[in-house]
């Protein structure tokens, strides 16, 4: 193999060209992803630089979202790519621990993700509009009353406001 030969060889073809096995292969791959992946700056395989994921406006999403880190309050950037949809009637997005919709009567809402009968995250259905749990069948209304069973506490309602221009969502426990 010359010099020019060895410059233009991809790392799958090298390893192979040492006659490894295919698990022994599998490891090195492996390993080597999670190096480079704890390392954080960089692609596993084509050792670019990475774009950061910091909450903020390369998310579109600032603030807290999630229960455990305690009191809800984030605010969506609804001109990001993540968060356009929910300028759609009839649409809606999982974000953190909350089910955000923007219901077909045009109305933002926010509730736990959680259905309270057996943990399943729940989904908004445009043409009920309703919030539904596919697990069992239990309907909830958007203000998270319990329509239908087999749930019977309601989901936890948080209070989403929109901004004037419209491109800002705002949700508070
Ligand atoms: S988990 Fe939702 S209805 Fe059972």
């Amino acid at each position: 193999m010359n010099v020019k030969q060895k410059e233009t060889m991809k790392r799958g073809e090298f390893l192979r060209s040492l006659s490894l096995g295919t698990s022994t292969l599998m490891a090195i791959y492996c390993l080597g992803s999670v190096t480079s992946c704890s390392t954080g700056d960089m692609d596993p395989i084509s050792s670019t630089p990475t774009t950061p994921t910091t909450p903020g406006s390369t998310t579109g999403l600032t603030g807290n979202a999630t229960t455990s880190a305690g009191a809800i309050n984030f605010t969506v950037d609804l001109t990001n790519a993540t968060y356009a949809k929910l300028k759609t009637a009839g649409s809606f997005a999982i974000i953190g621990d909350l089910i955000v919709a923007y219901s077909t009567a045009s109305a933002y809402v926010a509730l736990s993700k959680v259905c309270t009968h057996e943990g399943t995250t729940v989904q908004y259905r445009s043409g009920e509009n309703d919030i539904y749990c596919a697990n069992h069948g239990s309907e909830f209304t958007l203000t998270g009353t319990v329509d239908k069973g087999p749930a019977v506490a309601a989901l936890k309602a948080y209070k989403a406001v929109i901004s004037a221009d419209g491109n800002t969502l705002t949700v508070t426990a």
